[in-house]
């Protein structure tokens, strides 16, 4: 089968901030041997690419002149067991929340606390998705990803994606070599409820649940997010602009003297994770709206478009945070999704 090309075409459907730049190609990746194909192609090899999932971590603000990758590779099959866990590969391209349902109603739980996140499963592993207490890294068996410089599949473990908080080697020194086409999830034989996030377990005890299952969680996961969070049909969005900000124990223990209120996590090693949506609603910026950008009005860690926003006019908007944010605490924020 001969590549798809299309040429100049919109992404605002592509993105999940909804903002209408244009790719010079795009090419929607549907078997892995497409990417062999790319290479055979004279006009587009020699072409920048951009790798593109879901687009619900992706800021545009500019055309993109090159070739735009859209995965769109599917599939899930169980393929095997460890231990401790059912092994089960994704195809890169099936959404994420649909992937958490599905494993769900087959009886094999372990994502719930993950339900309802943008986006696609191979852009999940890129950013260490995490939300109520978990991160993906705690599912995570292994990946298959094209090398455009070997121009082969790899196959990498946990420790080859060198995951972090919302970080993994493909937010650096892989970032843009390796197309990933497939997820190896581990779903917990002996299946435990993930529940001292505070949300999490206030929402079970509102729904009168001691004994949560993983229905329970994932119901209550997903009516904790859309309490919060904006749906990116409705109103464009990146879910969390900002990471969470680390700090050390002296930045700490000087900001509590000053802000008594500072919500903040105690990390392992003695450092501090503080809530960025608390500093910025703190800096006054908490539902703002310049032009078309907005900070959301119920969770001032989420930048939205309110309507028809170019992506420098959120870019913009996301300056002046950080600006506010380091003249009030010293702070400097750093972005979530990548900015193109
Ligand atoms: N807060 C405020 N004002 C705000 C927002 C938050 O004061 O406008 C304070 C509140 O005290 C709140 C605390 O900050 O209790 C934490 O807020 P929340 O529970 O909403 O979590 P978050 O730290 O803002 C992180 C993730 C989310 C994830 C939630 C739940 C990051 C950057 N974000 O947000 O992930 O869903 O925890 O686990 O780590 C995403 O990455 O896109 C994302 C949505």
């Amino acid at each position: 089968m001969p590549l798809h090309v299309e040429e100049n075409v919109s992404l605002r459907a592509l993105n999940s901030f909804g903002v209408d730049a244009r790719a010079r190609y795009l090419v929607r990746v549907r078997t892995p041997r497409d990417l062999a194909a790319l290479e055979e192609h004279k006009r587009l090899r020699e072409q920048p690419r951009l790798i593109l999932g879901g687009g619900s971590n992706v800021l545009f603000t500019r055309d993109f002149d090159g070739v735009v990758l859209r995965v769109e590779l599917p599939g899930l099959r169980p393929c095997g067991e460890t231990e401790h866990a059912w092994l089960f590969e994704v195809g890169a391209g099936e959404n994420w929340h649909q992937t958490v349902e599905r494993l769900l109603a087959m009886g094999r739980p372990g994502l719930e606390n993950l339900a309802l996140i943008p986006g696609t499963v191979g852009a999940a592993p890129i950013q260490n998705i995490g939300a109520y207490g978990l991160e993906l890294a705690e599912r995570f068996h292994a990946l298959t990803a094209w090398d455009f410089e070997t121009r082969s599949f790899v196959v990498m473990n946990a420790a080859d994606c060198d995951f972090g908080y919302r970080d993994s080697v493909f937010k650096r020194a892989l970032a843009g070599r390796r197309l990933i086409t497939a997820v190896t999830l581990a779903l917990p034989k002996r299946w435990q409820p993930v529940a001292h996030y505070a949300d999490v377990a206030q929402e079970l005890a509102a729904r009168g649940v001691a004994n949560p299952q993983p229905r329970d969680i994932f119901e209550a996961v997903i009516a904790i997010r859309r309490r919060k969070l904006p749906d990116p049909a409705a109103l464009g969005n990146a879910g969390s602009f900002f990471k969470n900000p680390v700090v050390t124990r002296e930045q700490h223990r000087a900001l509590i003297a000053h802000y008594p209120s500072l919500v903040s996590y105690a990390l392992p090693g003695g450092r501090f994770k503080l809530a960025a949506g608390w500093l910025i609603e703190a800096a006054g910026l908490k539902g703002a709206t310049r032009g078309r950008a907005g900070v959301y009005e119920r969770q001032a860690l989420v930048l939205v478009n309110r309507g028809g926003a170019a992506g420098a006019e959120i870019l913009a908007l996301a300056r002046e945070v950080q600006e506010k944010v380091r003249e009030r605490f010293g702070i400097w924020l750093e972005p979530e999704p990548v900015v193109v």
